[in-house]
């Protein structure tokens, strides 16, 4: 199954995702978490994406495409895609790699949430740097408080660069401007199915949401 997980940041796509590829057995793909990835390399081309990330603005499409088609055609089998496409140019390259590959696209996910909880899950968002695994200070706390549980204590939680107040609101506002418009885009196409999922249940809530559509969607 190859499914596009979108919604507003914070909506609780990563958080989502990594409990869906344990059901489902797919590949997930970040372009957030791949664009951190080159950043910590160190490139220039890292460099270049993190101005845009720190000001909560959006990674031109040149770019963005050429670094998903690389990332997608070296999957086999299902993908999860999380924060690709996020404009329409976008969704029409993705169209196009996948129909190369023969791999079209099964299923849109939406994850919704409203502004003012937005802006308080990422700012108590915390993650580990050394295996990745997140955390909410009040929402989804870790059990060694500011280390993570999943690395016996040792690893000391970080924040992300572009989780302040003043930046969250601008990533809003790019979202409802320039990806908005791609699930009208994909609410047009006659062979995907968009679906919608209330993210401002708990967690456990909103995993149970979307495997009983993805479970539907496979028949
Ligand atoms: P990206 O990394 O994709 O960030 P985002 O879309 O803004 O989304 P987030 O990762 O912040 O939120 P999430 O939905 O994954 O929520 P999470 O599960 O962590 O992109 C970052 C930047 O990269 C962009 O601004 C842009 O510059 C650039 N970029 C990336 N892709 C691009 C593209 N295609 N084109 C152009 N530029 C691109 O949850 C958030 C917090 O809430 C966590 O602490 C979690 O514990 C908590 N939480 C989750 N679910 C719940 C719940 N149900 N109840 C309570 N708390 C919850
Ligand atoms: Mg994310």
């Amino acid at each position: 199954m190859r499914v596009v997980l979108m919604g507003p940041p914070g909506a609780g796509k990563g958080t989502q995702a990594s409990r869906l590829v344990e059901t489902f057995g797919m590949t997930h793909l970040s372009s957030g978490d791949i664009f951190r990835a080159e950043k910590a390399s160190g490139s220039d081309l890292g460099q270049k994406l993190a101005d845009y990330m720190t000001r909560g603005e959006l990674v031109p499409d040149e770019i963005v495409v050429e670094m998903m088609a690389k990332a997608i055609t070296n999957v086999d089998g299902g993908l999860l895609l999380d924060g690709f496409p996020r404009t329409v140019a976008q969704a029409e390259a993705l169209d196009k790699t996948l129909e190369q590959a023969d791999a079209p696209l099964d299923a849109v996910v939406v994850i919704t949430a409203d502004d003012e909880a937005i802006v308080d899950r990422i700012t108590g968002r915390r993650s580990c740097p050394k295996c990745g695994k997140g955390f909410h200070v009040k929402f989804m706390p870790s059990e060694k408080g500011g280390y993570c549980d999943a690395c016996d204590g040792e690893i000391e939680l970080t924040q992300r660069g572009d989780d302040k107040e003043e930046t969250v609101r601008q990533r809003l506002s790019a979202y409802k401007a320039q990806t908005e418009p791609v699930i009208d885009y994909y609410r047009k196409s006659d062979d995907v199915e968009v679906v919608e999922v209330d993210g401002m249940q708990s967690p456990e809530a909103v995993t149970k949401d979307m495997v009983a559509a993805l479970e539907k969607l496979q028949g």
